[in-house]
C-alpha cells in the first residue's frame, strides 16, 4: 500500500539541527517520511537528533560546518546532492544571538549575528535553489523571529538579521515561483530552548503578560507549522510570514 506520509521519498536539509527548534523540525519532517541532511557546527552535537530520526526508521546524515562559510556550504550541498540525489525541502534555522545595547555593540557582535542568521540563509538558498530550479519543485522555509517584526532593545543586530530574512524570503519567493518553488517565513515568539533558557523569572513573568495564550511556546509548536509548509496543503502559499507566538504580535 502506498505511504500516506507526504514527504516519502523527499529529502530535507535542516540547518542548526542539533537542538531546540532545528531538532524538533528535523524530527517532524522525518515523521512525514523525509530523509534528513542535518547541519551543525560539529557532527558530535547532531548525535541525539540522528538517533531520534533513525529510531523512527528514517534516514539521516550529519554534516559539520559553519553556515556563514559560503565555500564550505557549496561543498556540503554538493556532497548531500551526490549522496541523496536531490534536496526537496530547505529549512534555514541556524541562528545565534549576541545581545547588547547599540551604543555598546561591537562590530564583531554585529557581524557574527548577520553572517550566521542572514548570510547563512543566502549561502544555502543559492546552491540548493539552483537544484530546485532544475527539478522545478521545492519548499524553502526560513526561521525568522517576532523580533524581526517588532524590534527589541538590546537586539539591534538580531532584529536586523531577522527582518532581513523576511525581505530576502519575499524576493526568493518571487524569483522562484514560476519554477514551482515556494519560500515562506516562520516567525517564532518566545519558545523554550537553549536560546531562551537564561531568561530571568522576572522577565518570564513580564513576557507571559504579553502573550494572549499565556504560555511560552514549545519547539513542537514551531515544528508543526514548518511541517505544514512542506505539505501539499500549503502548495499555494508563498512569500508569507507565519507568526507562531501565542498571539503576542497581531
Ligand atoms: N527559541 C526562541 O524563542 C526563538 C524565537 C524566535 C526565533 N528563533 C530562531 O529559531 C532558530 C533556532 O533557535 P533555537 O532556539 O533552537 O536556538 P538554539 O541555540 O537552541 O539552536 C541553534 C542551532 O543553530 C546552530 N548554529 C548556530 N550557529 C551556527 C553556525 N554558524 N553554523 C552552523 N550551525 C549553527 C546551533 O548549533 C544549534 O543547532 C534560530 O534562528 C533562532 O533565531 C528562536
Amino acid at each position: 500500500m502506498p505511504s500516506s506520509k507526504f514527504l516519502t521519498d523527499k529529502v530535507a536539509l535542516v540547518t542548526g539541527a542539533s537542538r531546540g527548534l532545528g531538532k524538533a523540525i528535523a524530527v517532524a519532517l522525518a515523521k512525514e517520511g523525509a530523509s534528513l541532511a542535518l547541519i551543525a557546527r560539529s557532527t558530535e552535537v547532531l548525535q541525539g537528533t540522528l538517533d531520534e530520526i533513525r529510531a523512527l526508521g528514517s534516514v539521516a546524515e550529519p554534516y559539520a560546518l559553519d553556515v556563514s562559510d559560503g565555500a564550505a556550504v557549496e561543498a556540503v550541498v554538493e556532497k548531500i546532492t551526490a549522496q541523496f540525489g536531490h534536496i526537496d525541502v530547505l529549512v534555514n534555522n541556524a541562528g545565534v544571538t549576541r545581545d547588547g545595547l547599540l551604543m555598546r555593540m561591537s562590530s564583531e557582535a554585529w557581524d557574527t549575528v548577520i553572517n550566521t542568521n542572514l548570510k547563512g540563509a543566502f549561502n544555502f538558498t543559492k546552491p540548493v535553489g539552483r537544484q530546485m530550479v532544475k527539478q522545478r519543485s521545492g519548499r524553502i522555509i526560513n526561521i525568522s523571529s517576532v523580533i524581526g517584526l517588532m524590534g527589541n532593545a538590546g537586539q539591534a543586530n538580531y532584529a536586523a538579521s531577522k527582518a532581513g530574512l523576511i525581505g530576502f524570503s519575499k524576493s526568493v519567493a518571487r524569483e522562484f515561483a514560476s519554477r514551482g518553488i515556494t519560500c515562506n517565513v516562520v516567525c517564532p515568539g518566545f519558545i523554550e530552548t537553549d536560546m531562551t533558557k537564561d531568561l530571568s523569572e522576572d522577565l518570564r513573568k513580564k513576557l507571559l503578560e504579553k502573550i494572549p495564550l499565556q504560555r511560552l511556546g514549545q519547539p513542537d509548536d514551531v515544528a508543526g507549522v514548518v511541517s505544514f509548509l512542506t505539505s501539499p496543503a500549503a502548495s499555494y502559499i508563498t512569500g508569507q510570514i507565519l507568526t507562531v507566538d501565542g498571539g503576542m504580535v497581531m
